[in-house]
């Protein structure tokens, strides 16, 4: 596959999302059945993956949350203001369809989603996501997202280290 003619894009009405499969019958169900939904009812904004505007390869979904500043880790904590909780940006889910596994899809939406939440004009400190397992955390920390301690397994990164990652910058007052 040539990651070169994927486009990312909003879900829209013409999206396939019938045939995708990512061997987690749960994530399956809700790109077909619930994505549509909470586009609409503006909870989560799902993006798909394809290489021809309509079968979908792949999705993400991002939404806005907030973390309490007694989970973030200590490091980071002692960096930020004392508010008892800290804007956040929720990558809901992600996931790439069995057929296009092992080509870098898996990244590539990671980037997008990067991407997306970097640019965003609505602040928010960091990208946070929960890992359904272990191997799905290991997929994230190779991106160095550290855990949450005393979570399932949410992990977060630095809105700022992530900026840099994609080469943008995160607009604020020089004042
Ligand atoms: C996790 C998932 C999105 C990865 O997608 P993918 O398209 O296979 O990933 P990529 O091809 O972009 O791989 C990127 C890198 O991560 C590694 N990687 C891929 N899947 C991994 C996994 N499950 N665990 C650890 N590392 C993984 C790859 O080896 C690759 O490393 P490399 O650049 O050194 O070769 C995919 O396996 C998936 O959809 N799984 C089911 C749903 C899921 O678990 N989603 C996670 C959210 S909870």
């Amino acid at each position: 596959m040539d990651l070169a003619a994927i486009c990312i894009e909003p879900l829209g009405s013409e999206h396939d999302r019938s045939a995708f499969s990512c061997g987690v019958p749960a994530l399956d169900r809700y790109l077909r059945e619930q994505a549509g939904q909470d586009a609409r009812r503006r909870v989560a904004a799902p993006f798909v993956a394809s290489s021809d505007r309509v079968t979908v390869l792949g999705f993400y979904t991002l939404s806005a949350t907030s973390i309490q500043l007694t989970e973030v880790p200590a490091a980071l904590a002692k960096k930020l203001p004392r508010y008892p909780r800290l804007p956040a940006t929720l990558l809901g889910r992600l996931a790439t369809d069995l057929s296009a596994r092992g080509v870098g899809l898996g990244r590539f939406l990671l980037i997008d989603a990067i991407t997306r939440a970097v640019r965003s004009e609505i602040a928010s400190f960091a990208l946070v996501l929960d890992a359904k397992d272990e191997t799905a955390a290991s997929f994230y920390e190779r991106e160095s997202f550290i855990r949450i301690p005393g979570t399932p397994i949410r992990l977060l990164r630095r809105m700022d280290d992530l900026a840099a990652l994609v080469g943008g910058s995160r607009s604020g007052a020089s004042a």
